[in-house]
């Protein structure tokens, strides 16, 4: 199934029909960091698929004008802005999908570790009020460092005593579209009928995109893969250094985070077969976190699919990951249980 070619056919279709006949079951979706620059355009995405009924979009400040804002569109979804800890459980009571795109972007220089001290307590605290709020609903964890917020949202939940590991996410969407895009330029495809898997983690060399597996094949040489695995491994900081200051992406993260959310949402109403790549707990590697293709279902993971064949680029790969990764899970582990 190709994702970004089924949310366009939400979009249109919604635009076709009234949102009054949409026979669609009731969903809220909140979105924690709503107002910047990830939230705004995520929520302008979300109000457009026709699954969601309710937008929450919470942040510490500055959501009346966006909610005002995205409220004006003819779509099917109530819209409501939440400001400040006070409104919190507001925002999230009955949410069956949580986004959360909180926290300090990179500046050139820095890596995704470097924004550990800050968002780390954002994650925690945010983590702790839907433990309390919403404990059942999909958490999809955007904020970075992607490796290490999603263990300390499990731990956080795991002392609330309501962690279920088939119901959080760390979204590495943007690494698969970024794959498909690259691929789709070197490999002269369409770029829309391009399928890449990319597993591991979210940050430098733990993202390995399997090339070995994209579809349609093109058996491009190995060095033409070799600077394609890097581009992908880079391609957050290719976006902040174009930035020159100004941040991270947010246009293309906001398209993935809407594509990964649409695909829980059509899990959770139990639409078959719908698979994307995600970190979540995982025996697929020795590691407890690991990105691969999941089924996603009406509990959310349905299945975490095993890695398939990889080519020796792809097995050193994998090896030169796991200590890195297991670091940065084990650092988060760490401070959800010291703080
Ligand atoms: P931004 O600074 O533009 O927006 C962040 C928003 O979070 C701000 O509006 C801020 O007020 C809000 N915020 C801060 N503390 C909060 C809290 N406690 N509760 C609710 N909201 C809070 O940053 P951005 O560019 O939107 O990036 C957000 C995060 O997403 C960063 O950590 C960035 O590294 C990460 N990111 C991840 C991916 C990915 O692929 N997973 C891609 C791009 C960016
Ligand atoms: C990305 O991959 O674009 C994000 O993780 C943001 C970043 O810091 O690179």
């Amino acid at each position: 199934m190709r994702p970004s070619m089924s949310l366009v056919r939400s979009v249109q279709r919604v635009t076709r029909r009234s949102y009054s006949s949409e026979a669609v079951p009731e969903r809220k979706v909140a979105v924690l960091g709503a107002a910047g620059g990830i939230g705004q355009p995520l929520s302008l995405l979300m109000k457009l698929n026709p699954l969601v009924s309710h937008l929450s979009l919470y942040d510490i400040a500055g959501t009346p004008g966006v909610a005002a804002d995205v409220s004006h569109i003819n779509t099917r979804s109530e819209v409501k802005g939440y400001a400040g800890e006070d409104q919190l459980a507001q925002a999230l009571e009955g949410a069956d999908v949580v986004i959360i795109p909180a926290g300090v972007p990179r500046k050139p220089g820095m890596t995704r570790d470097d924004l550990f001290n800050i968002n780390a307590g954002i994650v925690k605290g945010l983590t702790a009020a839907i433990a309390k709020y919403c404990p059942n609903a999909l958490i999809n964890m955007i904020s970075n460092p992607v490796n290490s917020t999603v263990p300390i949202a499990a731990e956080v939940l795991k002392k609330a005593g309501k962690y279920d590991e088939k119901r959080l996410f760390g979204v590495t969407t943007l690494d698969v579209v970024r794959a498909k895009t690259f691929y789709a330029g070197k490999a002269n495809v369409n770029v829309a009928e391009v399928n890449v898997p990319v597993v591991g983690g979210h940050a430098g060399i733990t993202i390995l995109p399997l090339f070995s597996q994209a579809t349609p094949t093109a058996n491009l040489p190995h060095d033409v893969i070799k600077a394609l695995t890097k581009r992908t491994q880079d391609g957050g900081t290719e976006v902040v250094e174009a930035k020159a200051g100004k941040g991270s992406a947010t246009l293309s993260m906001a398209y993935a985070g809407a594509l990964f959310a649409d695909a829980c949402l059509k899990g959770l109403n139990g639409v078959p077969d719908v698979v994307e790549c995600s970190f979540v707990q995982s025996s697929v590697t020795e590691l407890p976190f690991f990105a691969s293709k999941v089924r996603l279902g009406r509990n959310g993971v349905e299945e975490v699919l095993g890695l398939g064949n990889l080519s020796d680029f792809e097995k050193e790969g994998l090896e030169s990951l796991k200590p890195e990764l297991k670091a940065s899970i084990e650092k988060g582990i760490k401070f959800a249980n010291q703080n």
